[in-house]
């Protein structure tokens, strides 16, 4: 295809959806089967309820629902895509096919490449900072999908961990623009840090007959005083290099992995809890789809405004981390 040269020198979000199973799960319907109690849930975690998918729902469900929405949203075509990103750690396959894959094929997105990005839960802000680049560069439209079904990855019987997550999507589009809406992105990873957070399902692990999936494990509590420090340097980060105080910042929509980790850096940084959005309370921690599932509902809450400043932040295994600054140009 001939290469045109880039008249417009950045790129905005165009358009934003998202999609939660139907199932809701609450902690009253886990208290049956795990040894914990509503009460030490939300006390621990801020979560009252989080969907999942029911048999034969898969990850690309999702994804390609949340995507359907954010073209419709953003009035832009799956033909007229020019690349498809999906961020996954709980894709339909292993790795073959990729869910990116499966999401194009659906959509029907015939002049797209498609490429999976796993940096776990902090997928979003390193998949919409590399997506900037290629719509730039490429004058095209570009769809960044983060969709998620950790339920299926889930020990149910290990109460630290299953309690905390929920599945679901959500998807941008973005397009070239005149002015930044994709300002900024921070991105980084401490990649000795990995054992708090891992899944033995690799070439590592040679599979043992014909066992089932292997679970997430994950030690909770070496990851919170990680989280905490880190999502405050990302926002710092994010600040500093733009030259921006916080309150000219007027959305932080965080990755919501436990409402007392986001209590513990609105502490730190001395700014009210009000400053981040929060609805893990009713999603619980969906991984890469938490940042864009919580901007979407925030979106359609009518609390955007066009030109509002907006940082994301999140963290996960690998060790990784990162944010993107936004201008809201919709
Ligand atoms: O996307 C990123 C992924 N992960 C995270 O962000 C996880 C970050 N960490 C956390 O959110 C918290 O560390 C947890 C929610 C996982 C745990 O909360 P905690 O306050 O650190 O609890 P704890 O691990 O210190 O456990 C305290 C007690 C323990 O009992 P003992 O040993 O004191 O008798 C646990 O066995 O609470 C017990 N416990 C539970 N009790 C009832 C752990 N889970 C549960 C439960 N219900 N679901």
């Amino acid at each position: 295809m001939e290469k045109s040269s880039p008249t417009k020198p950045f790129a905005r979000i165009a358009g934003i959806g998202s999609c939660l199973p139907e199932k809701v799960m609450t902690n009253h319907d886990l208290e049956g089967s795990l040894e914990t109690t509503d009460e030490w849930i939300v006390s621990h975690t801020g979560i009252r309820e989080r969907h999942v998918v029911v048999e034969g729902q898969n990850c690309s469900d999702l994804g390609v629902e949340a995507a359907r929405r954010a073209l419709d949203d953003a009035g832009v075509s799956a033909e007229e895509l020019g690349l498809v990103i999906c961020t996954t750690c709980s894709g339909d396959y292993a790795n073959l096919p990729t869910t990116a894959c499966l999401i194009q094929g659906a959509l029907g997105a015939v002049h797209a490449g498609a490429v999976e990005l796993n940096s776990a839960c902090t997928g979003f802000p390193y998949a919409l900072g590399l997506a900037r680049g290629y719509c730039v560069e490429h004058q095209t439209p570009v769809l960044v999908v983060a969709a998620e079904v950790i339920s299926r990855l889930l020990d149910w019987s290990d109460r630290s961990t299953c309690i905390l997550f929920g599945d679901g999507a959500g998807a941008v589009v973005l397009t070239p623009s005149e002015t930044p809406g994709l300002v900024d992105e921070v991105l980084g990873a401490d990649g000795t840090g990995g054992g708090v957070l891992i899944r033995q399902e690799g070439t590592r692990f040679p599979r043992q007959g014909n066992a089932g999936p292997h679970f997430i494990e994950m030690n909770g509590k070496a990851i919170f005083p990680f989280a905490v420090r880190i999502m405050e340097r990302v926002i710092r980060d994010l600040l500093e290099r733009n030259h921006l105080q916080l309150d000219e910042v007027q959305h932080v929509v965080p990755h919501q992995a436990n409402r007392r980790i986001i209590e513990a850096v609105a502490r730190h940084m001395e700014v009210p809890l009000e400053r981040f959005f929060l609805n893990i309370e009713h999603v619980a921690n969906i991984s890469s789809a938490s940042v864009p599932v919580a901007l979407d509902e925030l979106y359609r809450s009518g609390a955007i405004r066009k030109g509002d400043r907006i940082l994301t932040v999140g963290f996960g295994a690998g060790l990784t981390f990162g944010g993107n600054l936004l201008v809201w140009d919709k």
